[in-house]
C-alpha cells in the first residue's frame, strides 16, 4: 500500500474505534449499483479505517485515497486497509489539503466523499493526547503534532472575553463567563498545563452535573485547536470542486453547528443547481447502535449528491437518483 513516510509510529491495537452509521454510509456512497460503481472515493477523515474497509468491501470496483492528519492513527488504518491494499492509497494530511493531494494523484473521477468528523475515539480515549477531561494528560488536543498551537497556549493566553465566546460559541457553553473568569484568575497564580487541573477548576465553578460540567469546554477547545469550522469548510469547497457528476457526499457531525454548516452547503448548493440533498434531516443512528456506540448517539448523517449541468454515464445509469 503506498504511503506518506512519516506515517510510522507503531502503537498495538488496544483500543476499538466502532465507524457510526456505517451500513447508512455504505448505502449512501454505494447508490442503487454498488457493484458497478468506478472511481475513487476519498474517505478523508480515515481514523482507523472502519468506514473504508466496509466500502472498499462492498464497493469492489471502486479506489479509496485516505486521509488523516494525525500519524498515529494511520497505523491503524493500515492494518484495517491491508486486504485492499492494491485499491487504497493513504495520505497524511488535513482536509485543507485535500486538493493539493487529489491534485498529485490525478484522481479525477471521485465518486464519493466521506467526512466523519471530529476525534476518533483512539485520540480521545488517549490520556497522553490531552483531550479528556477524566483522564489526567497534557493540555494538548492537537490532531495534527504538527500544529503549533495546544489548547494550554489557548486557556493561557486568550482574554477573558474571548474565552468566553469560545466555549458558548464552539461548545454551546452558556455559562461561558463564569467559566472564563475563573480560567483567567486561576492562571495569574500558574499557568494551565494538565488536563485535570482545567477540568477540576470548571467542576468547581459550575458544581457537578449529569454531564460532566467541562463537556463543552473542552469540545469547544478541542474545535479552536484544530481550526475544525475552517477545515469543514475547505473540505466542502473540495467536495464541490472534484465530485463528478453523480457523485456523493456523506457528512457526519457530532456539533449542531457543524451539521447547520453542512445543512446549509446543500440547501445553497440545491439553490445553484449544483447538488441534490438525498437527506432533508440528518440521519441518526438506530436505538441498537446507540445502545452498543455510545459515540453513534450524538452522529447526524447528510447526503447530497453533485449535479453538473452536463450530465454523465453515472446520472444516465440513473443508479444515483
Ligand atoms: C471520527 S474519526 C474517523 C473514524 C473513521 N471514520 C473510522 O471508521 O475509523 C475522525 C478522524 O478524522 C481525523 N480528522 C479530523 N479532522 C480532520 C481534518 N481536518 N483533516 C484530516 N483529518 C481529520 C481525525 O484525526 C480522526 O482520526
Amino acid at each position: 500500500m503506498e504511503r506518506d513516510s512519516d506515517t510510522t509510529n507503531g502503537g498495538a491495537d488496544r483500543s476499538v474505534h466502532e465507524p457510526v452509521l456505517a451500513a447508512e454510509v455504505v448505502r449512501a456512497l454505494g447508490g442503487e449499483e454498488p457493484a458497478a460503481l468506478e472511481g475513487w472515493i476519498v474517505d478523508a477523515t480515515l481514523g482507523a479505517g472502519g468506514h473504508a474497509s466496509r466500502l472498499l468491501a462492498a464497493l469492489p470496483n471502486v479506489r479509496l485515497l485516505g486521509l488523516d492528519q494525525d500519524p498515529q492513527i494511520l497505523q491503524y488504518a493500515l492494518r484495517a486497509l491491508a486486504p485492499f491494499e492494491r485499491r487504497v492509497r493513504v495520505r497524511r494530511g488535513r482536509l485543507s489539503q485535500l486538493e493539493a493531494i487529489l491534485d498529485t494523484l490525478n484522481a479525477s473521477r471521485v465518486v464519493g466523499m466521506l467526512f466523519d468528523l471530529g476525534a476518533s475515539s483512539l485520540q480521545l480515549d488517549s490520556a497522553v493526547r490531552g483531550f479528556s477531561f477524566q483522564s489526567d494528560g497534557p493540555l494538548d488536543m492537537r490532531m495534527d503534532p504538527e500544529r503549533e498551537r495546544t489548547a494550554a497556549d489557548i486557556v493561557n493566553h486568550w482574554d477573558e472575553s474571548d474565552l468566553a465566546d469560545l466555549f458558548f460559541y464552539e461548545g454551546g457553553e452558556t455559562r461561558s463567563r463564569r467559566i472564563a473568569r475563573a480560567i483567567v484568575e486561576s492562571r495569574r497564580r500558574a499557568p494551565f498545563q494538565r488536563t485535570l487541573a482545567l477540568a477540576d477548576l470548571i467542576e468547581r465553578t459550575l458544581g457537578a452535573g449529569k454531564l460532566h460540567p467541562a463537556t463543552r469546554t473542552f469540545q469547544a477547545l478541542r474545535r479552536a485547536v484544530n481550526e475544525e469550522g475552517e477545515e469543514l469548510l475547505a473540505g466542502l469547497a473540495a467536495a464541490q470542486r472534484w465530485m463528478v457528476d453523480g457523485g456523493r457526499l456523506a457528512v457526519i457531525s457530532f456539533h449542531s453547528g457543524e451539521d447547520a454548516e453542512v445543512k446549509r452547503f446543500f440547501v445553497e448548493g440545491e439553490q445553484r443547481g449544483d447538488w441534490r440533498a438525498l437527506t432533508r434531516r440528518p440521519t441518526t443512528a438506530t436505538r441498537d447502535e446507540q445502545a452498543t456506540n455510545r459515540r453513534s448517539r450524538s452522529a447526524l448523517l447528510r447526503v447530497g449528491v453533485r449535479v453538473r449541468r452536463s450530465s454523465s454515464a453515472l446520472e444516465r445509469r440513473g443508479g444515483l437518483a
